[in-house]
């Protein structure tokens, strides 16, 4: 069994960013600049954008953070996306998810402009996915073809099967893999909580990814022996001391034995994601939005 080091590479995709910001700063042209809108105080929220915030930093992108009130207004935050859209000096931008419940997560996105929805979540962005235009693709995602290209996975021909229908990482994610792509031409099965006879379904699955939420949904005896393992899920559990601790949706113990390669929780697709993000506000600064990275 191979674990797949997510961590391990997104220290080498920084290293390669920081090299590429460097020339930018050496030629004197502006050092790109990631915008961030939080809202409210959620503690996992906070979390998140801190280890974007910190990431930019590292490599050498400017980031700057707009932390409202939960109780700002759906009209005022719509407002401060447009300031931000027009503000030259930011070449992409992202809002924190999931917002407060009075505040519509697809309406804010709207009208987040597409040219620096660095988060790949505006219609334009997911319908040019679909074409295969080139666009933001979802950071999760994303990540994950990253790390299926450096490990060398084999993907085409595959049955992928893809836990979860989420906007954000199941439903891009089984797009992806079926696309005619050096990491795709998958058979795909998006599976979700109406599938009837998830354990056949899963059994089936060359590549297995898995983004439902829920700590170890996913244990051996559902699992092809041999077969790639992708768990998205970050959960945080209670721990019998009395403290918590963070689970993947893959039961690791039971399946890692039985797989060819597996990424890990934490340290597998998290740090991925964060480099995804980082990668997207490269291009957006120059320019240059391409569908991968080769
Ligand atoms: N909440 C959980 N994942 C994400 C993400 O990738 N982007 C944003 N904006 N919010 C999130």
């Amino acid at each position: 069994m191979v674990l797949l080091d997510g961590k391990k590479i997104a220290e080498d995709i920084k290293i390669e960013l920081r090299q590429a910001l460097a020339q930018i700063q050496d030629a004197g042209e502006k050092v790109p600049h990631l915008a961030t809108i939080l809202v409210g105080d959620m503690a996992a929220s906070q979390t998140y954008v801190r280890n974007k915030m910190k990431a930019c930093e590292e490599v050498g992108i400017k980031a700057s953070l707009f932390h409202f009130p939960a109780t700002i207004t759906a009209e005022e935050l719509v407002q401060k996306v447009e300031k931000l859209n027009q503000n030259p000096e930011i070449d992409g931008f992202f809002v924190q998810l999931p917002l407060p419940a009075h505040l519509n997560a697809e309406m804010i996105t709207l009208a987040i402009d597409p040219r620096k929805d660095v988060d790949g979540f505006h219609p334009e962005n997911l319908g040019k996915m679909m074409l295969d235009l080139p666009c933001f693709l979802p950071a999760t995602p994303f990540g994950i073809t990253e790390i299926l290209r450096r490990y060398n996975i084999e993907t085409s021909g595959k049955n992928c099967v893809v836990i979860g229908r989420s906007h954000i990482v199941g439903m891009p994610m089984g797009l992806l893999m079926s696309r005619n792509h050096p990491q795709g031409n998958c058979t795909v099965t998006v599976a979700h909580s109406r599938t009837k006879n998830l354990k056949e379904v899963t059994r089936n699955a060359d590549i297995l990814i898995v983004a439902i939420g829920k700590a170890d949904f996913v244990t051996a005896d559902m699992v092809k022996e041999g077969a790639v393992i992708i768990d998205v899920g970050i959960n945080r559990v209670q721990t019998t001391d009395g403290k918590s601790k963070i689970k993947g949706d893959v039961h690791f113990e039971s399946v890692a034995p039985k797989c060819a390669y597996i990424s890990p929780v934490p340290g597998g697709v998290g740090s991925t994601t964060v480099i995804a993000l980082l990668m997207n506000t490269f291009r957006a600064a120059k320019g240059k939005k391409e569908l991968t990275t080769s």
